[in-house]
C-alpha cells in the first residue's frame, strides 16, 4: 500500500474514532436530561460511520483491503453544553486538517482518483464547521437560560 492510500486508510479508522467521541458526547448530553442533544450527537456519529463507509468502498475499488486499527478510549466528561459542542467543533477543524493534508498529499502523488473522492469531504467539512459554529452561535446567546436550553433541545432533537 503506497503511501497516500495508507493515509486514506487513517482517515478510514479517524471516521470511526470521530463517530466514537460522538457517541460519547451523546451519552454524556443524555445522562444530563438532555435527550435533543444526545439525538444530534448520535445523528453526528452515524454520519462519521457513513464518512468511514465511504472510504472504505474506496480502499476496495482500487484494491486495498482496509484494515481496522485499535480505537482510543474517548472523553467522558465534556463541561457545560457550549463547551462540548466547542469540543466537537475543534475535533471538526481537526478531520478539516486532514482531509486537507491528503488533498495536498493527493495533488503530489497526481492520483486524480483520491483527488476526486476528497473533493466531497472538503465540502462536507465545509458544511459540519459551519453547522457546529451555528450551534455554538445559540447557545452561546441563550446561555444559562433553562427556559432556552429545553426549547434547543426539542429542536436539535428534531434532526
Ligand atoms: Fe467525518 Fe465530521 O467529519
Amino acid at each position: 500500500m503506497g503511501k497516500l492510500l495508507k493515509k486514506l486508510n487513517e482517515q478510514y479508522n479517524f471516521e470511526i474514532s470521530s463517530g466514537y467521541i460522538y457517541y460519547s458526547m451523546a451519552n454524556y448530553m443524555k445522562d444530563k436530561g438532555m435527550d435533543g442533544f444526545a439525538h444530534f450527537f448520535n445523528k453526528q456519529a452515524e454520519e462519521e460511520f457513513e464518512h468511514a463507509e465511504k472510504l472504505r468502498q474506496f480502499l476496495f475499488e482500487v484494491d486495498v483491503r482496509p484494515e481496522l486499527e485499535s480505537i482510543e478510549k474517548p472523553q467522558v466528561e465534556f463541561g457545560n453544553f457550549t463547551e462540548t459542542f466547542k469540543t466537537a467543533y475543534e475535533h471538526e477543524q481537526e478531520v478539516t486538517r486532514r482531509i486537507n493534508e491528503l488533498v495536498d498529499l493527493a495533488a503530489e502523488e497526481k492520483d486524480h482518483r483520491v483527488t476526486s473522492l476528497l473533493q466531497w469531504y472538503v465540502d462536507e467539512q465545509v458544511e459540519e464547521e459551519d453547522n457546529f459554529r451555528g450551534i455554538i452561535e445559540r447557545l452561546e446567546r441563550i446561555g444559562e437560560s433553562w427556559a432556552g436550553l429545553y426549547i434547543y433541545d426539542g429542536e436539535l432533537g428534531r434532526r
